[in-house]
């Protein structure tokens, strides 16, 4: 797949999935946006693309920010004369905490960064591909949007459900200006060092990750970035151009949630 003289745009590129989805398209030739909040992580990310001769150039901004959304994206417009890509990726967790715990700050965050970002980047962007008649919008959304999660609290699962209606509202609205939108649910996604996810207050430690993906996903091995990134690639592709508001599990059957868990507790 090849994306020469593409402009993508991939929000919380700094680490994690964005960064992997950051060189994903820069070795194919497009130019990778990298946006984050932690602009000296965007930096580096771009920076380490620029050294292997890929393109990238880092953009600092909060993805809720209504003003830094229209000013980044008016920029990269005027730098490059086009946006064909949009991954909305960013997000915050906000911690678990049983919904009597959970204050209404840290849902007002955590919609706002997950669910208005990538409908700030959305509106934007599409502005830019509606006369371009082209364009490829692909949101990341998690498998707590449709099954829920035990350690993510509420405000999560309903930001990344969100997510879901939001790219079947973009879809609908976007296709007849030839402007594919897209949805992707990852499962348990390696993007941290594993002693850095045992310090995380999420109530996750090693020993719950191991069993967790003994008994829940069938494919008996946890997510990379990469198994993200290379879907995003492919959303994002001609091969790809008749996909419109499809959303894609990718967690190793983590989805067969129920048939894994039993074969697993009966021993298969
Ligand atoms: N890792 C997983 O297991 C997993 C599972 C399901 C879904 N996902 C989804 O995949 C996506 C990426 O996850 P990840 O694990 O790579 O995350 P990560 O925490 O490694 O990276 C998220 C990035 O978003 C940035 N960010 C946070 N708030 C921002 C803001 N207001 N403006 C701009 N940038 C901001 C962070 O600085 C960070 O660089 C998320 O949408 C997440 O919901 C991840």
């Amino acid at each position: 797949m090849d994306f020469k003289d593409k402009v993508a745009i991939i929000t919380g590129g700094a680490r994690g999935i964005g960064a992997t989805t950051c060189w994903a398209f820069a070795n194919r030739g497009a130019t990778a946006i990298v946006v984050d909040i932690n602009g000296e992580g965007a930096k580096k990310v771009a920076a380490d693309i620029q050294t292997k001769g890929f393109n990238a150039v880092a953009y600092t901004a909060d993805v809720s920010d209504k003003k830094s959304v229209d000013d980044l994206v008016e920029d990269v417009f005027k730098k490059f004369g086009r946006v064909d890509i949009l991954v909305n990726n960013a997000y915050i967790s906000g911690g678990y905490a049983i919904v009597t715990e959970t204050s209404q700050e840290t849902w007002d965050k955590v919609i706002a960064v997950n669910l208005t970002g990538a409908f700030l980047f959305a509106k934007a962007v599409a502005k830019i591909m509606i006369p371009q008649k082209s364009g490829k919008i692909i949101n990341i959304s998690s498998g707590a949007g449709t099954s829920g999660s035990l350690s993510s609290g509420v405000q999560y699962p309903a930001s990344k459900a969100g997510i879901i209606g939001l790219t079947l509202g973009l879809a609908g609205d976007l296709a007849p200006f030839g402007i594919n939108v897209n949805c992707i649910t990852p499962g348990l996604i390696r993007t941290w060092e594993p002693e850095e996810m045992a310090k995380q207050a999420t109530g996750w430690t090693l020993e719950k990750v191991d069993s967790y993906i003994a008994v829940e996903v069938p494919l008996k091995r946890v997510g990379e970035p990469e198994d993200i990134a290379e879907t995003v690639v492919f959303l994002a592709s001609e091969g790809a151009s008749y996909i419109v508001g499809e959303v894609i599990n990718v967690d190793g059957g983590g989805v067969i949630d129920s048939v894994a868990k039993r074969e697993s507790l009966l021993g298969f």
